[in-house]
């Protein structure tokens, strides 16, 4: 089973490392469109063309891809009607988890995602939805992009800058259930909740996605060549990037998208 993984740069992986616990065997071709990022910032009309130029890409390296994860919140709020368009191949996208927060929170949730996906309608039209008695406070922000990549290259992070950064964005008192809505920000889950305090609940959309992809996935799962799956290891996923990545911790390879 091939199942493709998008994004802008390494916040993807963050929802491949769930789907990975729940179909540890599949083979997993992850994209990240580095040149690009923050996708936050791209007009509508680049966001889409780069998203297509990812498709074409995969298509191209990947023999037969069962699923399309796109794993990133912005281009998935702003471009997955457009990509499911282009294909027949089944695409699960990542959107901010309003309705489980509403559902937690006792008092208001906030939003905490790029300027992109804040305003995008999407995310209007889930919040309209959903918070039916609450409020949602709007945070966006692209400096807990380039930190959550520093993090993951470096291994680490000053929490300095993720305070100086949620500072500036000063969340409100009144919010008990802050939704991660950009697939980097559990990256920085550790800094954010040590800034913010215990009683701030962090929620983000990863096990909810690697649920949606077993749902799918499920009847191919099981591979009637190898029917104790258990027994196998699992398999390294292969990493694609636009741009050279700072590090070499993990092996990518780097293509350019036509
Ligand atoms: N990881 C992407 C998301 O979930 C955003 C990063 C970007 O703006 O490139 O929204």
């Amino acid at each position: 089973m091939n199942i493709v993984v998008f994004d802008s740069g390494i916040g993807g992986t963050s929802v491949l490392e769930h789907i990975q616990k729940k179909l540890p065997h599949a083979h997993y071709f992850y994209f990240m469109d580095n040149l690009y990022m923050p996708y936050g910032k791209l007009s509508l009309t680049d966001l889409h063309q780069r998203l297509l130029g990812t498709l074409k890409a995969a298509i191209q390296r990947v023999p037969r891809i069962d699923l399309i994860v796109v794993a990133c919140n912005t281009a998935s709020t702003q471009g997955l009607d457009m990509l499911r368009n282009s294909t027949h191949i089944p695409i699960v996208g990542v959107v901010p988890a309003i309705k489980p927060a509403c559902i937690i929170s006792k008092k208001n949730i906030g939003l905490l995602a790029t300027p992109a996906t804040v305003e995008s309608s999407y995310t209007n039209t889930l919040i309209q939805q959903y918070a039916l008695n609450k409020s949602v406070y709007l945070y966006g922000s692209t400096a807990l992009v380039h930190l959550a990549e520093e993090k993951f290259w470096k291994g680490s992070i000053s929490i300095a800058k993720v305070r100086d950064e949620l500072q500036k964005l000063s969340i409100h008192s009144n919010v008990d259930c802050l939704v991660l809505g950009c697939t980097h920000f559990p990256f920085l889950k550790k800094e954010i909740q040590t800034v913010l305090g215990d009683q701030i609940l962090l929620v983000d959309s990863g096990a909810a996605i690697a649920e949606r992809a077993f749902y799918l996935m499920k009847d191919d799962s099981f591979d009637t060549l190898n029917p104790v799956p258990s027994l196998r290891e699992p398999h390294l996923p292969q990493y694609f990037s636009t741009a050279p990545v700072p590090s070499t911790n993990i092996a990518v390879e780097c293509i350019s998208l036509t």
